[in-house]
């Protein structure tokens, strides 16, 4: 077959849009916003960042690019793992161009010295034998977790909001800070903390995952970098009556694309749980979202189907699920 596989530079603007339309016209058919917007991609590919180690792979016929694919390496922890996606033109599916590029992703991520590859693969809400979830098991790819991807209509949250908020009042002691992507001083090192507790606490189903830890200067760093790219992490905490942080949850917005926002982290500490902090945090970020994006349409989320506790917070936000989504694991 005269398809070529070449690793390319993200700074190599015309290789990059080329590999952007490829994942675009490969997503076209699912919900939501399933693909960056070419600015988002354009400014967020080339941008270094000493977390992650990025790789971008395209499948060449003759001079038109028909797959594109992409490893991510997680640089600071997590070492033994790597995540590979793979698009095809949907005019050039079933002609083994995914293979390949499947093939190339896993020569890159072993290159790296990484034992564990993860993927991820998008169904119709239940589900099962479509395209991608086939293509993944014929490349050797387990289901490690199944996941429900989630798009809320902020109309139908302001339609909620006041009602929300009088069932889940701020529990008596704590109170709620809010910001826009840089974390006051203050709270710095306990919201580090609770960050490190993320891995070990949101239900990962079989992934091979590691906790991290999150010092001051780490998350000054990256939130420096959202600030770079003009992404706004609205967040809330919940500061407990000793004033520690018992809980965080964000929803970012981003500049370049300024209609749709995603959900980043939710997480209440274990010793603070049941007191419907959940959702306290929840309705704040999203009134974080009406209030400063008034042209904001959605907000997407994804958590496991078994987080029983997340799902019911998001139900009650207004969110309905659009997709299934697999996460996916092989073992090199
Ligand atoms: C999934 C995707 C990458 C497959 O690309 P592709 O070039 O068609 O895959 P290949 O031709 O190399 O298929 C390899 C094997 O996967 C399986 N497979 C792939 N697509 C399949 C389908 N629609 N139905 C059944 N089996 C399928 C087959 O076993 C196939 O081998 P065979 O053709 O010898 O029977 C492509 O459909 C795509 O871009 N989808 C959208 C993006 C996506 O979901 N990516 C995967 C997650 S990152």
């Amino acid at each position: 077959m005269g398809v070529d596989i070449e690793q390319f530079n993200p700074h190599n603007q015309a290789a990059l849009r080329a590999w952007w339309e490829v994942g675009h016209a490969a997503t076209a058919d699912r919900p939501g916003r399933p693909w960056p917007l070419w600015e988002q991609s354009r400014v967020a590919l080339p941008t270094p960042n000493p977390e992650r180690g990025l790789t971008l792979v395209a499948a060449i016929d003759g001079r038109e690019m028909v797959g594109a694919g992409l490893v991510v390496r997680p640089l600071r922890e997590n070492l033994h793992t790597a995540m590979a996606f793979a698009y095809v033109r949907p005019d050039r599916i079933r002609e083994g161009i995914g293979r390949r590029l499947v093939q190339e992703l896993e020569v890159v991520a072993a290159g790296d010295r990484r034992t564990t590859v993860q993927s991820e693969a998008y169904l119709p809400p239940g589900g099962s034998g479509t395209g991608p979830e086939l293509f993944a098991r014929a490349m050797g790819y387990d289901v490690a977790s199944r996941e429900s991807m989630k798009e809320l209509t902020l109309a139908d949250f302001v339609a909620r909001r006041d009602a929300l908020a009088a069932s889940a009042p701020v529990p008596d002691g704590y109170r709620v800070v809010t910001f826009d992507t840089v974390c006051p001083d203050e709270h710095l090192a306990s919201f580090g903390r609770l960050l490190g507790l993320l891995l070990a606490e949101v239900p990962l189903g079989e992934l091979d995952l590691q906790d991290s830890e999150w010092t001051p200067e780490r998350i000054r760093a990256a939130e420096q970098r959202q600030v770079a790219v003009g992404r706004h992490v609205l967040t809330a905490l919940a500061i407990a009556p000793d004033g520690s942080v018992a809980g965080a949850s964000d929803v970012r917005v981003d500049d370049n694309d300024p209609d749709h926002g995603l959900v980043g982290i939710t997480i209440v500490d274990p010793a603070h749980r049941g007191r419907r902090l959940g959702l306290v945090l929840k309705t704040a970020t999203h009134d974080l979202a009406v209030a400063g994006w008034p042209d904001l349409v959605s907000v997407d989320t994804s958590n496991a189907e078994v987080n029983t506790w997340m799902n019911a917070v998001n139900e009650a936000l207004g969110y309905r699920t659009i997709e299934t989504l697999l996460e996916l694991q092989k073992k090199l």
